[in-house]
């Protein structure tokens, strides 16, 4: 049975391909029904593994091979790259070395947190945020990573901070300042903030925490809009008897590539050659500890850029590293059922707005909250919502969570 199926398109329910129907009924009518049903299988199948648009006379430019300069210029190269959709913001002829951009000899911090790391954290937990998205830094500040609840509780070792690009918006930007300076809790990158950007985040933040926080034991990447219960992911961090060479997540295996130019998640051929990516962690939630943090940094400065930031840290830079990304149950990228027992016992949720992030969190907080143990929590906590079903930008068929390798 597939746990989680993701998929750009929509299926019909695996109830309705295998109903209780054709077993019973015997004969011709039965038949009839197997043929049409493999058919129906064979369809589901074919929308399960055949990328939607395929651009045959697209180049196939190698993961290790960036486009050569001037090369648009030609005559042949040029109608080839005109025949495919060209990814905005990473056009082909635009260099993905990832040294161009995050300039590893120089300092590239706008904005810093002050003395975030002079004394060495167990945890730093990196949110990777929008630059306008005030109102979801606002919430987190008051609740998950309320930085007095967390310094009472743990005596100041978790440690958060909200690493941003620059806006082209000026006022934006330069509110920016204002806000890091009240708070303490911003790490500004020279970089441009955009969607397509965000695999210049994470190796921003790699960089940074490299150079500025090299002593911590953990390193956690998350987003603006993920609830992250910490003290399940201590205690899960804790229980571990060897911290180095940890890379935890909720895994993703067998995704392929999404060749549609109207998508979303949208990978034309010269970014990705290969048919799947290999295994990864979802970026909504993923913990490394810090000699990995330095694997996959270094890893990455040899790395021509991917624009899907957990495929391309958790995936093929870590592959590069020769690092395995692991799962955990605990993490999830599918968003869970407002419970607060549901989020008591998991690490990640994704799609948490702020006004469900003060409601979870007031009821957490409920000194009255009593929840039965199940020996199914695990089991339950990856499949509680159906709602997540189009958040994928690949196909996924897994079987088991901790063995999809
Ligand atoms: C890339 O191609 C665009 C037009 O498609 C051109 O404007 C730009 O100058 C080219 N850049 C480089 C670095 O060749
Ligand atoms: C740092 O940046 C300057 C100019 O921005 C450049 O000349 C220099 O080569 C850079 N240094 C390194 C080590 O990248
Ligand atoms: C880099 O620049 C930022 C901002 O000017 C500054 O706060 C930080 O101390 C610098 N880092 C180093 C290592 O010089
Ligand atoms: C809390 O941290 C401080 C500074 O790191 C340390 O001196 C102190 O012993 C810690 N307290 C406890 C209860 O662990
Ligand atoms: C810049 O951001 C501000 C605040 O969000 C907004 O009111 C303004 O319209 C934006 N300006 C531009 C040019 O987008
Ligand atoms: C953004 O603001 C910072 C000051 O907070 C400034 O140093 C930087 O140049 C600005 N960036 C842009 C792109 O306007
Ligand atoms: C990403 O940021 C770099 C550096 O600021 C910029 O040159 C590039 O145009 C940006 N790309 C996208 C897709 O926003
Ligand atoms: C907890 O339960 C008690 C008794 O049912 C009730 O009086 C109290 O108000 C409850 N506390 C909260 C915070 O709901």
């Amino acid at each position: 049975m597939d746990r989680i199926r993701l998929l750009p398109i929509e299926l019909p329910p695996a109830s309705t391909i295998s109903g209780s129907g054709f077993i019973k009924v015997k004969g011709k009518v039965s038949f009839l029904r197997r043929l049409t049903l493999g058919f129906v299988v064979l369809a589901a199948l074919g929308l399960l593994y055949v990328p939607a648009y395929h651009s045959a006379q697209g180049p196939l430019l190698g993961l290790g091979e960036t486009p050569l300069p001037g090369l648009s210029g030609h005559l042949d190269a040029s109608h080839h790259v005109a025949s495919i959709a060209q990814l905005p913001g990473w056009a082909y002829n635009k260099s993905r070395d990832l040294r161009v951009y995050i300039r590893p000899g120089n300092n590239t911090t706008v904005l810093s947190p002050t003395s975030i790391c002079a004394s060495p954290p167990y945890l730093l937990i990196v949110i990777c945020s929008a630059v306008a998205n005030q109102k979801a830094r606002e919430s987190i500040r008051n609740t998950w990573a309320n930085k007095q609840h967390l310094d009472s509780l743990y005596n100041s070792t978790v440690r958060i901070a909200f690493l941003l690009g620059e806006s082209d918006n000026d006022t934006l930007n330069s509110s920016i300042e204002e806000e890091s300076q009240q708070y303490g809790d911003i790490i500004q990158e020279k970089f441009q903030d955009t969607y397509n950007n965000l695999t210049l985040k994470s190796v921003m933040m790699l960089k940074w925490v490299n150079s500025n926080c090299e002593n911590a034991k953990y390193l956690m990447k998350t987003d603006d809009d993920m609830f992250v219960n910490v003290p399940t992911l201590l205690k899960t961090l804790r229980a571990r008897v060897q911290s180095t060479g940890t890379l935890l997540g909720s895994l993703i295996c067998n995704a392929k590539p999404i060749q549609d130019p109207k998508n979303k998640w949208y990978t034309p051929k010269y970014m990705y050659a290969e048919r799947t990516y290999p295994n990864y962690l979802s970026g909504t939630g993923y913990v490394m500890s810090l000699d990995v943090a330095g694997k996959l940094y270094q890893a990455a400065l040899s790395t021509p850029l991917l624009h899907l930031e957990d495929v391309y840290v958790t995936g093929v830079c870590a592959q590069k590293a020769k690092l395995r990304p692991v799962n955990h149950p605990g993490f999830s990228y599918v968003p869970r059922k407002m419970d607060a027992c549901v989020f008591k016992s998991a690490i990640t949720a994704h799609k948490v707005s702020s006004s469900k992030m003060y409601t979870i969190w007031k009821k957490l907080n409920d000194a009255n909250l009593t929840c039965v143990s199940n020996p199914n929590q695990d089991k339950k906590l990856s499949t509680l919502s159906r709602t997540g079903r189009n958040v994928g930008y690949y196909v996924v068929r897994r079987r088991n969570m901790n063995r999809c390798i």
